[in-house]
Order: C-alpha cells, then structure tokens, then sequence
C-alpha cells in the first residue's frame, strides 16, 4: 500500500503523463502507469509537478522589517547596510523569530522548502545567530534552512569579526560567509577571502561568500576565490554571490575569468530582484542593469542559481517568497527569452539552487524525498510567465500547503466555461 500516488503529471524533464509513487516519506516509483493502491491519490490532470523550490541566498534575519526605523531613500546598498546598522541595537530574538517564521509560512505556501540564510555574526552578542538556529529547529519538520554566518560589516573591519565568526560556527551555523568587497581595501578583501577559504578546510565547511556586489569594475575578489578555492582543494564547496562587479568588467578580463571560475567548481549566484534595484545607482544614462553575467556563466559550464535576498528589508521593499517571481525577473534581466534559456531560469531558482545548498535527496528520482509542488501550469516556461498558482506542496509525502486555482467564477458574457484555461502557444507544446 503506498501512502500517496500523483497520477497524469509532467515533469520539468519534458516528460508527461507520468505518475509517481511514494511511500514513507521518499519516491518509490515514477512510470507513465502504477497499478497500486494508495491511501490518497492525486490527479495531476497534466499540470507540472516539480521538485520544491530552493532559495539559496537569503537575509531571514532582517526580512519583513521594512521601515523600522525608517525606509532606505537613497536606494542603494550602502545606506541599506547603514540602515541595518540602525536597527541591530534594537533587535531582539523574539522579534527576529516572529519575523523569519511569518517569512517561512510564507516560504511554504509558494513551495519554497530550502533556503540558505546568511545571518549578521558582527555583533559580538551574535543574537541573530542564537535566534535564526533556534527557528532553523523549528521549521525543520517542513523546510530546510540552512545558515551562513555572515560578517556584514566586515570581517576585518569589524573589531572582534573573526571571532565572532568562529563562535558562530562552534554553535552550528553551517556555511562561512564574506564580504570582501565591504573591508577597507582591495587587499584586505583578498585576505579576508584567503583567511574565510582556510577556516573552510580545517573545518570542512561550504563558504558562500558575497563578492563583488558593486559596480566597480575592477572589484575582482572573485577571482581570489576561485584561486583560494583551488589551492585548498575546495572544489564543488564554494559560491561567489552577487558577483555584480563582473556587469562592468572589461569584456577581455572575463574572458579569462569564467573558465577559471569554472574550472575551480565554485557556483555563482545572482539575485535578480535585488541588484536590479541596488546597482547603477551612481549612474546617469546610459544606466547598468547590475546583474551578474548569466548565460555567459552557464555556457562556461558554472553552476548558476537565482536567490530572493531580501523580503520587506533595509535593502528591499517588496517580494513574497516568490521563486517564480525571482526566475521571472532573471529571465528579463539577462534576456534568456530563448526557450532554453527560460527553461535554465527554472532550473537556476530548482536544481541549480539544490545544488549549491548541497541538499541530499532532492529531485524527482527513485529514492528521493517526496518532496514537490504541483504548479498550475504544465511547464517550467509557463509557470514562470505565470507565477504559477502552487496547487499543492508536498513535504516528504506529507501537504503542507494547498492554494485554489486561479479560475474565473463569473461568466459575464454567456461563454461556456473554459476548464482549460491555459493557452499555449504551440512553440512551447511538447
Ligand atoms: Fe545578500
């Protein structure tokens, strides 16, 4: 007896009419056909069934505080990070928790059930710390939230940073972050890349670093990463994010920097929503988008992901916890309007995001943890033309979460009901 069966879905691969069977928790079978009885069944009805969305690159310790104590008016990175240093000595760990579990109910709802969080390590009560491990035991029954203890000030810049950093770490924060563009000097950056990359080897650490987000051209600590990343043997455990500085490089210098950043394994994650906002700030017209280099990433064979960022923040006013939203805003950034490259948009906020989180048994394969969504749309592009309506979210075979579809209850002019509502251009038909 399997504990739940979903019948006639597509899957992102292109398949369609496939079912899939789960039982204890994990994916037991996917065949175009399972004669087995279930103790629910889900009729897909030829709408997508996806993997859970994966938010690899989040600040839950500042979401949904926007305008406390007051709204960033200039726009721009530099009076965000002012603005958090005005909140900080007001925060407290029950505020951040009522905070970052709101944002997690809302995470769930849109399918979202893994984010990797950075958390501010520079205060030395290190109270963002205790508060978001403390919601990371709580969500765990429904969402994966994976930390990376963060020095927002600087690591060297900030008295103490480099302890603060590592008592993060001795309570359980998962991953070491940086901010090498945010220390006093270019060098000072590239030491703290060094130092963050070394405590990643003695300790067996992944490093996610923020690198490089300005638009200052010759901003290049991406660099030093995939050369730290290299020499230390780090492979496959290292992300640069943001890298926007890589917008305004010299096209000739990055010519050489992708397939270094390709050859050392470290992933790149851009944040659409966010640097489409904070970057080109300084400029007139013509005005820089801002966005790291994309399709120029994948095509040299890095694993490319979209992150939210920021919800309701210092840094940014809106967002919903949205993936759809996110790989959206990508597509139309980098102008993947191709069909691949709107279907890598899908895969950047999906399996690209699982894999630089690392997460073990993600994906819709015998043996992984049942642990998707069905989308009201019956393909990676259409769900992201629609921000497709999340039917049902499942968490290890079990519903956290259902939303209506999106339908017409009104026929205003005596049209037969369209069940079907959902137009396809027949480019995109399978
Ligand atoms: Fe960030």
């Amino acid at each position: 007896m399997l504990d739940l069966l979903v019948t006639h879905a597509n899957l992102p691969d292109g398949r369609t009419d496939m079912s899939i069977a789960v039982r204890d928790g994990r994916i037991v079978e996917v065949a175009p056909r399972i004669d087995a009885q279930a103790h629910e069944t889900v009729d897909a009805g030829g709408m997508l069934l996806t993997p859970h969305f994966v938010d690899p690159h989040f600040h839950m310790d500042a979401t949904l505080s926007y305008g406390l104590p007051r709204v960033n008016q200039s726009g721009t990175l530099l009076e965000g990070i002012a603005l958090w240093g005005e909140l900080k000595p007001t925060l407290t760990a029950d505020a951040i928790i009522e905070r970052a579990l709101a944002y997690c109910d809302w995470a769930v709802a849109k399918g979202l059930l893994a984010i990797r969080s950075h958390v501010d390590t520079s205060d030395p009560s290190i109270l963002a710390v205790e508060a978001l491990l403390d919601v990371k035991r709580r969500v765990a029954p429904y969402l994966d939230l994976q930390l990376v203890a963060f020095p927002q000030d600087g690591l060297l810049r900030t008295k103490g940073g480099v302890d603060n950093l590592k008592r993060a770490l001795d309570l359980g924060v998962d991953v070491i972050g940086g901010i090498p563009h945010f220390e006093r000097t270019m060098a000072e950056g590239a030491a703290t890349v060094k130092l963050l990359c070394e405590i990643a080897a003695e300790r067996g650490k992944l490093v996610d670093m923020h690198c490089d987000e300005s638009d200052d051209p010759l901003s290049r600590h991406i660099e030093t990463l995939a050369y730290e990343t290299q020499r230390l043997g780090l492979q496959g455990r290292v992300t640069g994010s943001h890298c926007t500085s890589m917008h305004s490089m010299d096209n000739y210098y990055v010519s050489k920097l992708l397939p270094l950043i390709a050859e050392s394994g470290v992933s790149v994650i851009a944040n659409p929503l966010i640097n489409i906002t904070l970057q080109g700030r300084h400029d007139t017209y013509p005005k820089r988008r801002g966005m790291t280099r994309v399709p120029e990433l994948m095509n040299a064979g890095v694993n490319v992901a979209f992150g939210h960022d920021c919800v309701m923040d210092p840094w940014y006013s809106l967002g919903c916890g949205d993936m759809l939203e996110v790989a959206h805003m990508g597509l139309h950034v980098a102008q993947m309007t191709s069909q691949e490259g709107m279907r890598r948009c899908f895969d950047a906020v999906t399996t690209n995001a699982a894999k630089v989180m690392h997460l073990q048994g993600y994906g819709l394969r015998v043996g992984c943890d049942a642990s998707f969504v069905l989308l009201q749309a019956r393909d990676p592009i259409e769900a992201i033309r629609l921000r497709a309506t999340r039917l049902k979210v499942f968490r290890k075979g079990r519903l956290v979460a259902e939303t209506s579809p999106t339908t017409a209850t009104l026929d205003l002019e005596g049209r037969p009901q369209k069940t079907d509502w959902i137009a396809r251009p027949r480019d995109t038909a399978k």
